[in-house]
């Protein structure tokens, strides 16, 4: 009897170690994900990777470092990457939400979109959304109102093809290249057309519904346009080495909504600074967390429009800048 006593005693600890083992490892592997109770968490939400939303999130982060929010020491921050997917986009911000962070930082439309669907309670600071008040995300720009305010990155297709017809007079027909569910895109494609009518030009569209299908729709403009023009377009913008492949072979120019996608291979934009752009993000977000209300917060839209330029894909198409575009350019890629 006493045997049997001191064996089950025996296993009984033995269990009792296995289960504190086993609890210690889960905690010791969360440990690095898990925030502080004295920590202001903030959940990041990406819609897709290509290099102008890392250049807005890097850009957010650092500046609120300099702000005294830092990272890993009095700020959590949880970045999730939503792969170009509207399922991935809702179990992130239901995450976010569930665990009652402090703010959801939204970059790009549709995480945006995706936030406010998901609370109305937790401050959302979106980043870079083309067109808030056309996608549904606030009221007004001045006054927002609610749980949400941020950053536009509104442009100007009047002036992006004015400096296209500087660079190509010639052009008559121009193809629009997006995709039609990115809201952010719709107003620009719309502007193009205004812009086109007043000055006798086609427009002929190709959308796409992912970036799968880029290829295909670069190619059949290629075939019936003297120029491509993509917006400020989150599937385009993942796949535009793919276009400039496809529009260099035809030597066709593609004029962009974004600086990231004239460096991708675009031939030239008229569009922001995206590094300022996330800076603007993180004073937004830092007068939040300072005490003031979201809608009370204007939307910060970005005035200042530079020009950006290929000279590689300038040469691969057989086109000359001409040297006053060129003197004003902020930036030239090779
Ligand atoms: N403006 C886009 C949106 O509203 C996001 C974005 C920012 C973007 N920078 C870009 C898209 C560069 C394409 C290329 O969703």
């Amino acid at each position: 009897m006493r045997r049997f006593v001191s064996i089950t005693v025996s296993l009984l600890l033995l269990a009792l170690l296995l289960v504190s083992a086993v609890g210690c490892s889960s905690t010791e592997n969360n440990a690095s994900k898990s925030p502080a109770e004295d920590q202001i968490k903030i959940g990041i939400v990406q819609i897709v990777e290509h290099p102008s939303l890392n250049t807005i999130r890097e850009s957010f982060v650092s500046q609120l470092a300099e702000k005294g929010y830092r990272d890993g020491e009095n700020v959590f921050i949880d970045y999730q990457n939503a792969q170009n997917d509207q399922t991935n986009l809702k179990t992130i911000c239901q995450k976010f939400s569930n665990n009652g962070y402090d703010m959801i930082v939204a970059i790009a439309t549709p995480s945006a979109q995706a936030a406010v669907g998901e609370t109305k309670e937790i401050p959302i600071v979106f980043s870079a959304c083309t067109d808030p008040v056309g996608s549904g995300l606030v009221d007004s720009l001045e006054k927002p109102g609610g749980n949400v305010t941020g950053t536009s990155d509104a442009i100007s297709a009047e002036q992006i093809m004015e400096l296209a017809l500087r660079i190509t007079p010639d052009i008559k027909t121009i193809g629009a290249l997006y995709n039609s569910g990115e809201t952010n895109s719709i107003s620009v494609i719309n502007d193009l057309k205004e812009f086109a009518a007043k000055n006798g030009l086609t427009v002929i569209e190709a959308t796409v519904t992912n970036s799968s299908e880029v290829q295909q729709a670069t190619a059949s403009l290629a075939d019936k346009a003297d120029a491509i023009f993509s917006p400020i377009d989150n599937t385009v913008a993942s796949a535009m080495p793919v276009v400039s492949q496809v529009a260099n072979q035809a030597k066709i120019p593609v004029y962009v909504g974004a600086d990231s996608m004239v460096k991708d291979g675009g031939l030239a934009t008229c569009g922001i600074n995206y590094v300022e752009l996330g800076q603007e993000t993180a004073n937004i977000a830092v007068q939040i967390l300072e005490g003031q209300k979201p809608g009370d917060i204007p939307v910060k839209t970005m005035r200042d429009m530079e020009i950006y330029l290929n000279k590689t894909t300038a040469e691969a198409i057989g086109i000359t800048i001409p040297e006053d575009i060129l003197n004003e350019a902020a930036q030239i890629f090779e």
